[in-house]
């Protein structure tokens, strides 16, 4: 497995181009299996997922086919093959579940390995199940899979309501309602900038649908959906990690593709910090105003919120702040093992349930550390650009996941950062 080293290096100065979001993609590739023509992605992020998910989508019968060196996605689904989700593929990636919806729309069926948990909770399917009954399907859960069925005329439009917010949930209804029969109101829906580019995409390839970005999404279905082409909205969350880094140690950083409306929550808590953020022709540009962030409390909620994928990240800032901030993780039971970690580094965390207070320190010290999760890695690599001394992170195969090239895009700011290859 390889590492990454980072040196604390002083202030970066550059810019960094910000990928497509790997949140988005993972939701429109399933959307293929809704048509037999050919659905085209741009502005692909070039990730380990986005291959999981291809593997994924050929073991259906789709045709994928990454161009211009993994930034465009060629899809094709004109002549399913199966409509089963191995648990080989789905234990690597939960995002797996979102075949589910759209093989229950074309095909009337779909065996779906449950996805199990994860490092950072049981992560359960319960409302996407709940939710594709609400249209319909019959769900049988045995030996480890969802066997689900559409009616004998296909799935029917019906009220969906959820009990709290899930991302996943309402991508996979909104999917499979583009094709049922009659109307689906979605309530209590995802507002994630994911969601409104799924919706604007499944409109593109002939989809009904109303309300996108607010809690309630009405969907007309329709006989059938066409072809379409369409670019992958930024990754909201590789944006405000890599806003982070200049926060973290100083300088100036352009995000190139960055949008403010995309990461307001989270700008807001900059802002708070003491950290500038500027709108330019380009993205935004970040630097921090003092050499010591403040403090801030910090909750995350579903969006508008504080995203919970920017946890981590933050958490590495505010191990530096002057003061003592409080972050509360409201989405996932355990989403604070990189606590550990950082505290490796000379951080002082307390962490309590959900609750973790950080009490800042002037500067971490660098350490061999251990990546656990996706967005844990990437905290750990901000926090090693601010230490004294070198961080090892390893296990960096998570990092892969969410984050391209990472050692390019930071070295090309300033940072000194290498990836070891395993022994
Ligand atoms: C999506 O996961 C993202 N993944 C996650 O990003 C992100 O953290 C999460 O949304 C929240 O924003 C992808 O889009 C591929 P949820 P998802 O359903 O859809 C519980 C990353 O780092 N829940 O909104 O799985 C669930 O356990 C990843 O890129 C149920 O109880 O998240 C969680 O506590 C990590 N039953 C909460 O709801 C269900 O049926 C929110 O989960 C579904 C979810």
């Amino acid at each position: 497995m390889d590492s990454i080293i980072v040196t604390g290096n002083g202030p970066l100065h550059g810019q960094i181009p910000i990928a497509g979001a790997k949140n988005a993609c993972l939701a429109l590739m399933p959307a293929t299996l809704l048509s037999e023509e050919p659905l085209t992605l741009t502005n692909a992020p070039r990730l380990s997922d986005i291959r999981t998910m291809t593997t994924l989508l050929q073991s259906l019968g789709a045709e994928v086919s990454a161009l211009q060196d993994g930034q465009v996605l060629a899809l094709s689904s004109h002549a399913l093959t199966g409509h089963r989700a191995e648990y080989d593929i789905v234990r690597k990636m939960r995002a797996s579940i979102l075949v589910l919806g759209p093989l229950l729309a074309r095909a009337g069926q779909a065996e779906v390995s449950l996805p199990g948990g994860c490092a950072i909770g049981a992560r359960p399917v319960d409302l996407h199940l709940r939710a594709l009954e609400a249209l319909g399907a019959e769900m049988d859960l045995r030996d480890g899979y969802v066997h689900a069925r559409a009616p004998a005329g296909g799935l029917r439009g019906g009220p969906v309501e959820f009990p709290f917010v899930s991302v996943g949930a309402t991508e996979n209804v909104l999917m499979a309602a583009t094709l049922a029969r009659g109307t689906t109101v979605i309530r209590n829906a995802a507002r994630e900038p994911e969601i409104v580019d799924l919706a604007r995409c499944l409109r593109t390839m002939g989809a009904a649908i109303e309300g996108e970005g607010t809690d309630e999404i009405t969907v007309e279905g329709v006989d059938r959906l066409h072809g379409a082409t369409h670019r992958v909205v930024t990754d909201r969350i590789e944006l405000g990690t890599y806003m982070l880094a200049p926060a973290i140690c100083g300088g100036e950083v352009e995000c190139l593709g960055g949008r403010i409306d995309l990461v307001g929550a989270f700008c807001e808590k900059l802002d708070a910090a003491g950290i500038d953020v500027t709108e330019t022709a380009n993205g935004l540009k970040v630097s921090r105003r003092s050499d010591r962030v403040k403090a801030v409390d910090v909750t995350t909620e579903p969006f508008p919120g504080f995203p919970t994928d920017l946890q981590a990240q933050m958490m590495a800032l505010l191990c530096t702040a002057d003061g003592a901030s409080v972050l509360e993780e409201r989405i996932f039971e355990n989403r604070f093992m990189h606590a550990p970690e950082l505290m490796r580094m000379g951080a002082r965390i307390d962490v309590q349930g959900g609750t973790a207070r950080v009490t800042g320190v002037d500067r971490l010290k660098g350490a061999p550390v251990m990546a656990t999760d996706l967005r844990a890695s990437v905290s750990l690599i901000l926090a090693g650009l601010a230490a004294e001394g070198d961080t090892t992170v390893n296990r960096v195969y998570h990092l892969d996941r969410g984050y391209e090239r990472v050692e390019e895009k930071l070295s090309a700011v300033g940072a000194k950062i290498e990836r070891v290859p395993a022994q």
